[in-house]
């Protein structure tokens, strides 16, 4: 509506100079054609200024009226029982204020990312390669493999000061699901926290940080373009394509919570890693040392989920995760009240074996494994809208300064 406006004045020729200060905009509707004969009357007088054209009974029109006719315009529309309502208080308001946001977005476009929107791939991986060139000694940025429609997965190293001795790191990755994109937001906001707020320099002062926040950039581009709600990559089936890549890891795979069917949303793959995007983030985690703690990012739910997942039994230092995870909840929901249900993955949520978290306990010998499904919002529980990117983010970076601590002093 706004751009419209801006638009239709633009057109007009009454942006420039002219201040709109006072003037209101009202929908109207005439019913009959004696109320669209009394409308007729007012489109001559150059107080009103008709920004939809006066059609046929029963079709809105919108009016722009100057401050000083607007009582008797009012009343001449109540007289004829003509229905109006207030759509724009003061027109020149909204002017600025659409100009405002044009210009802060733009100014902030220039120094980089914010947390209002969410990003599609390139603009992730263009965001990383801009925190690499503009702080070339904290951050190195790494493609761990291409997807299977030739995306670069890549990931971000926050590294600061010696590597004698080596420091623990703490690997997050997001967006194994497709769908769940507040995951990949929460990736970029850590990222962003670490390396531009110089607040929490301190963060990398004892932890390495390894940070992927598209494990499956292909379903990642399909939400956006094809279907928002798609969970699973893209390579091609025989009936249905894609497999959950969250139950394709080498470790009881298909032993519990996913499917052998095809078009399942559960599908497991034909064979454990049967998906690049699997193999690229297996790969790089077999050959990166001091791996301490690995959190992998979805939604939604608000769970902090520990292992096993494949079965119902909990892993050796459940106590101590179980602990971590209240501690980390208590950070976070003091910020906004946002709680979360602390527990070992089957006996909260449900048994699903082949996952990346179960996984980097089993072969890979991680001692601090979460799932941490962020919360849920908008139609599907998936689409959190927008406007509440940051309060989530914002909420979350808590959770992972108590988890940071945790792991400097323990590890
Ligand atoms: N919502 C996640 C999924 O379905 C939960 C995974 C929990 N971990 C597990 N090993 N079951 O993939
Ligand atoms: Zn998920």
């Amino acid at each position: 509506m706004r751009v419209v406006i801006v638009t239709l004045l633009a057109f007009l020729g009454l942006t420039t100079g002219t201040s709109y200060e006072g003037f209101k905009v009202y929908k109207v509707l005439p019913k009959t054609e004696l109320q669209n004969a009394y409308l007729q009357e007012l489109e001559s007088s150059p107080d009103f200024d008709f920004w939809s054209k006066l059609n046929k009974v029963g079709a809105p029109v919108v009016i722009m009226v100057a401050p000083n006719v607007q009582k008797a315009f009012e009343s001449y529309l109540t007289r004829h029982e003509i229905e109006f309502e207030l759509t724009i208080e003061n027109v020149e308001r909204t002017i600025q204020a659409e100009k405002s946001y044009h210009t802060t977005r733009q100014a902030r476009k220039s120094t980089g990312i914010t947390f209002d929107h969410y990003l599609r791939h390139d603009e992730i991986n263009a965001y990383l390669t801009q925190l690499a060139q503009t702080n070339p000694s904290l951050v190195t940025v790494e493609t761990i493999g291409q997807s299977y429609q030739n995306r670069s997965m890549n990931l971000i190293r926050i590294s600061s000061g010696t590597t004698n001795p080596p420091k623990p790191v703490i690997f997050i990755d997001a967006g194994i699901h497709a769908r769940e994109w507040i995951a990949p937001a929460l990736a970029l906001y850590v990222i962003n926290q670490l390396v531009e707020n110089p607040e929490n320099s301190n963060l990398s002062k004892d932890i390495d940080w390894i940070i992927l926040p598209s494990v499956n950039p292909d379903g990642y581009e399909y939400t956006w373009t094809t279907n928002r709600l798609w969970r699973k990559t893209i390579s091609p089936g025989l009936v249905c394509d894609g497999c959950d890549a969250n139950r394709n890891f080498d470790f009881h795979w298909m032993e519990s919570g996913a499917s052998n069917w095809e078009c399942s949303d559960t599908y497991a793959g034909k064979k454990a890693f049967s998906e690049i995007e699997t193999q690229n983030l297996k790969n790089y985690l077999l050959k990166t040392p001091n791996i301490e703690a690995y959190i992998t990012l979805h939604s939604y739910g608000q769970y902090l989920l520990y292992p096993w997942g494949y079965i119902d039994k909990l892993c050796d230092n459940w106590k101590e995760l179980d602990q971590l995870g209240h501690d980390m909840d208590k950070a976070i929901s003091a910020v906004n009240g946002t709680t979360y249900t602390i527990g070992g993955s089957t006996a909260t949520l449900y048994a699903a074996a082949g996952a990346s978290d179960d996984w980097s306990m089993g072969v890979r010998n991680v001692s601090i494994v979460y799932t941490w499904e962020l919360p849920g919002g908008g139609t599907y529980g998936f689409d959190l809208p927008p406007e509440r990117i940051e309060g989530v983010v914002k909420e979350s970076f808590e959770g992972v300064k108590v988890l940071a601590n945790f792991v400097a002093k323990n590890r």
